[in-house]
Formats: C-alpha cells, sequence, structure tokens
C-alpha cells in the first residue's frame, strides 16, 4: 500500500464523520482514472433545513445543494473532467458559477450572459476539465446575494498529483449568517443600507454550517486547512493563539510558503487560504482562534483542543511548497495597461454615473436600489457593454483604484492574475488570486495573460454591492 494511498483512507475516515459525508460519492473508486471518463455527480439545488445554531434553538429553513449547508464537497484530481448535472427544486431561477475553475466560458454560469438560468424544475448538465490544483468552490450567479445568503454553496477541492504530505485535512467552508430569534434567516436581503455600506453582515458565524465548539486535535499533528470564505461580506482575519500557521496557496494557487502576518490571516468574501497547522500545543491544552478583522468586534470562532494522546513529540518537517499550476506567466514589458476606478457607497464622492445608456444622478441610483459604478458605469444586470476588451493571447495590467472608504473583495472569473503591487509597492510574493481585496482608497495592480475568450464577470463579492451596481464584463477576444 503506497502512502497516498494511506493519506487517503485516513481522509475517508475523516470524511465519513463530518457533514462532508456526501463527499465519499466523489472519492476514487479503486484503479487509475480512466482519462477520458468524466467524473459525474448530482446536485440538486432546493429548500432544506440546517441545524446551524443547535439545541435549543429550532433548525433553520435554508435553501441548500443536496440537502446540506454547505452542500457536499466536491473532490476530484487535477487533470480529470467534472460533469455536474444541477436539477432547479428551488421556486426560482438558478445557475452555478465556479468559483475561480478555469472553464470554457460557457460552464461560467453565469445568467443570460453565458447560459440561460435554470428554470424552477429545470436542469443543466455543467461538464469541464480541471487543469488546475486548489481549493475552489462553487455557488449561484442568479441573485447570489440572497441564494448564497440562504445556504447555497459547497467547497470543491482538485487534488495536486503529489500532495504535501500531512496528517490530517481539513476544509472549513466559513459563513456568516443575519438570524432572528427563531434562528430562521432574515428576510431583508438586499437592503439600500447593506447595499451602500459593507454589506449583509450577519450574527452567526459558521464552519461547515454549525457555529463551532472545539475541534479536537493532538500534539505532533500536521494539518492542511483550507479555508473558504462564503460569506456574503465579512471579512474574517483569523488569529490561531498559540500557533503559527503556515499560508501555502491563496486562491487555491500555490505561493511561497510564509507565515501568517500579526494581524492575522484575513481573507475576504469568496477568497479562499490552504494552511498547514503544525499542533505545538501540548496534550490537554486548549488554544482559541479569534477573528478580529473589524476591531473592537473580535470573537472567538472557535478552540483547538488538544487530545491527552499526542500523535508524535513534535510535527513532521517535510517541504510543505505546493507545486505551480498551468497558468501563463504575464509579461509585464509587453503588457496593456488598463485604469479602473471604483466608486460609490455611503460617504463616498460619487454624484452621477451612467446606467443602461442614461446619465443618472446618486438620488436616482438609490430610487433603483444601486450605489456602486465601475468607471462611472453601474451595472443593472449581468449583460452589459463591456468595460474592456483585451486583446486574447496579450498580458494585461489592471490598474484598479478604489475610489471608496470601503473594502472591495474584487473577483474576475474564467483567469487568475497575479497581484503586482499595492499603494505602489511591489508585492512579496506576486501572489496568484483571483479575487483580490481593496481596502478603503487602496489602489492596486493585477497582471495575467488573457487566454480564456470570452464575456467574464468582473465584479465585488460583497454581494449585495455586486446587487447594487459593482459588476462589469470584461471581454476576451
Ligand atoms: Cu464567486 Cu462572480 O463569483
Ligand atoms: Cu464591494
Amino acid at each position: 500500500m503506497s502512502t497516498r494511498t494511506g493519506y487517503r483512507a485516513a481522509r475517508r475516515r475523516f470524511l465519513a464523520g463530518g457533514a462532508a459525508a456526501a463527499a465519499l460519492a466523489m472519492l476514487p473508486s479503486a484503479g487509475p482514472p480512466r482519462a477520458a471518463a468524466a467524473r459525474e455527480l448530482k446536485l440538486v439545488a432546493g429548500p432544506g433545513r440546517a441545524h446551524l445554531v443547535g439545541a435549543p434553538y429550532p433548525d433553520t429553513p435554508v435553501w441548500a445543494y443536496n440537502d446540506s449547508v454547505p452542500g457536499p464537497v466536491l473532490r476530484a484530481r487535477q487533470g480529470e473532467r467534472l460533469r455536474v448535472v444541477l436539477n432547479n427544486a428551488l421556486a426560482e431561477e438558478t445557475t452555478v458559477h465556479w468559483h475561480g475553475l478555469r472553464v470554457p466560458n460557457a460552464m461560467d454560469g453565469v445568467p443570460h450572459l453565458t447560459q440561460k438560468p435554470v428554470a424552477a424544475d429545470g436542469s443543466f448538465v455543467y461538464e469541464f476539465d480541471l487543469p488546475d490544483a486548489g481549493t475552489y468552490w462553487y455557488h449561484p450567479h442568479q441573485r447570489s446575494f440572497e441564494q448564497v445568503g440562504r445556504g447555497l454553496y459547497g467547497a470543491l477541492v482538485v487534488e495536486e498529483h503529489e500532495p504535501v504530505e500531512v496528517d490530517r485535512e481539513l476544509v472549513w467552508v466559513l459563513d456568516d449568517w443575519r438570524l432572528v430569534r427563531d434562528a430562521s434567516i432574515s428576510g431583508d436581503f438586499g437592503n439600500m443600507h447593506d447595499v451602500s455600506h459593507n454589506g449583509r453582515i450577519g450574527n452567526t458565524v459558521t464552519i461547515n454550517g454549525r457555529i463551532p465548539d472545539a475541534v479536537a486535535v493532538r500534539r505532533g499533528e500536521r494539518i492542511r486547512l483550507r479555508l473558504i470564505n462564503a460569506a456574503n461580506a465579512r471579512i474574517f482575519g483569523l488569529r490561531f493563539d498559540g500557533h503559527r500557521p503556515l499560508i501555502i496557496a491563496i486562491d487555491g494557487q500555490p505561493v511561497t510558503p510564509h507565515e501568517a502576518p500579526d494581524d492575522g490571516v484575513v481573507i475576504g468574501p469568496a477568497m479562499r487560504m490552504d494552511l498547514i497547522l503544525d499542533m505545538t500545543g501540548a496534550p490537554g491544552e486548549r488554544f482559541s482562534v479569534i477573528d478580529g478583522f473589524y476591531r473592537r468586534r473580535a470573537y472567538r470562532l472557535v478552540e483547538l483542543s488538544y487530545d491527552r494522546k499526542p500523535l508524535r513529540a513534535s510535527p513532521p518537517d517535510h517541504a510543505v511548497e505546493l507545486p505551480a499550476n498551468t497558468m501563463p506567466e504575464p509579461e509585464s514589458a509587453q503588457a496593456l495597461r488598463h485604469e479602473i476606478v471604483l466608486g460609490g457607497g455611503a460617504m463616498g464622492s460619487l454624484r452621477r454615473a451612467s446606467m443602461e445608456g442614461r446619465r443618472v444622478d446618486i438620488r436616482e441610483m438609490v430610487h433603483h436600489g444601486k450605489a456602486w459604478a465601475i468607471n462611472g458605469v453601474v451595472a443593472a444586470g449581468h449583460v452589459m457593454e463591456p468595460l474592456l476588451t483585451l486583446e486574447r493571447g496579450r498580458t494585461h495590467i489592471l490598474d484598479i483604484r478604489n475610489d471608496s472608504p470601503w473594502h472591495h473583495p474584487m473577483h474576475l472569473h474564467g483567469h487568475s492574475f497575479r497581484v503586482l503591487s499595492r499603494d505602489g509597492r511591489p508585492t512579496r510574493h506576486r501572489e496568484w488570486q483571483d479575487t483580490v481585496m481593496l481596502a478603503p482608497r487602496e489602489r492596486v495592480e493585477i497582471a495575467f495573460v488573457a487566454d480564456n475568450p470570452g464575456d467574464w464577470m468582473f465584479h465585488c463579492h460583497i454581494l449585495e454591492h455586486q446587487a447594487g451596481g459593482m459588476s462589469s464584463v470584461v471581454r476576451v477576444a
């Protein structure tokens, strides 16, 4: 039995115990996969119930994939082909977007732009190759501020051919819910205050669809922790008391392993972080994982609770660097530059903008539920004149300026990009990302080769900002 098989067996035991049991269906069966055959599975989007809070509170009515929040962890191996049959049991249209995956445009799940939305009782087949390993996720792109906010999301893990050696892998899908007293979801989706401020910040944070208590760990253990922020709007800044996590991937893409900064592992909406967590505490000890992103509102997310029995004296010391993925390297020398300005929001300076070809002032924008613009244009839906048309095969640099007093995690579909600089200073690791968060007034440069033809969304992933106009189309032709 190879080490790899042993690793997989260990993971199977872990998965069987968690909410991710549905992932078992996705695990490879005996024998090597046939190259041509796609790994097939079904997703049903529909109403369900979830134990978000636990006794004495009742279950929360949610919208869910396959009756579970999060939906099943979809697992496949790099180079495989995935085929997902979506059935829509919701009372409204939906789609599935494969966040961070470089899929063909027709598989991108953007209603009206890349496909007809899937009607209630309808279905759609998504099928695409998985060229890159990493931590990704899936969610609807139709009225996502409500559909994601009610629980439609799940993790998608593409395994490396040679994964880093760890004792255990954990997937934490983080979410933030706005619940009312009977633990049901507050129905005030898309209200103008959320749209014009920092989005729908909730009052109940869950890991894998539960308010977490403690995670059992053992001294000497090495854990790979895949973090996914599926919240509509909450930004997380996680500090692991007594531990020094190493960041090995951001948005699924390998990065030079480095320690998390003092203010913690910052994860904007839609972003992912892969960490190596070495368990260096003593048997019986407990440590807090603190989310301190919003100052004065820090809280304990979960505890790490050490078992009485150590696994070994100290964690192993294997290399943790991940192999690079398959993105073409941008060539800055011949790059074409494009300037992008993000404007609007409460306390911002945007006074007027253009919306569906008309000049409107901020009062009229608000009247239509809008508060944001990209290069002075307010998005009314998914289909619009392209913000940019990018020559295919060339390197493009987007120089993005946040002209607002709010954070914006900006997501580009169909591509990963390198983050070159922040406020004019080169980044240390030139991270590959698909979602880059801009702090208030921050300026960020990203670069990528536009190699995936089609019309791609470029939008803020605070879902209320997206709905409020901070969305655009980038055409690669
Ligand atoms: Cu995760 Cu356009 O979305
Ligand atoms: Cu935003």
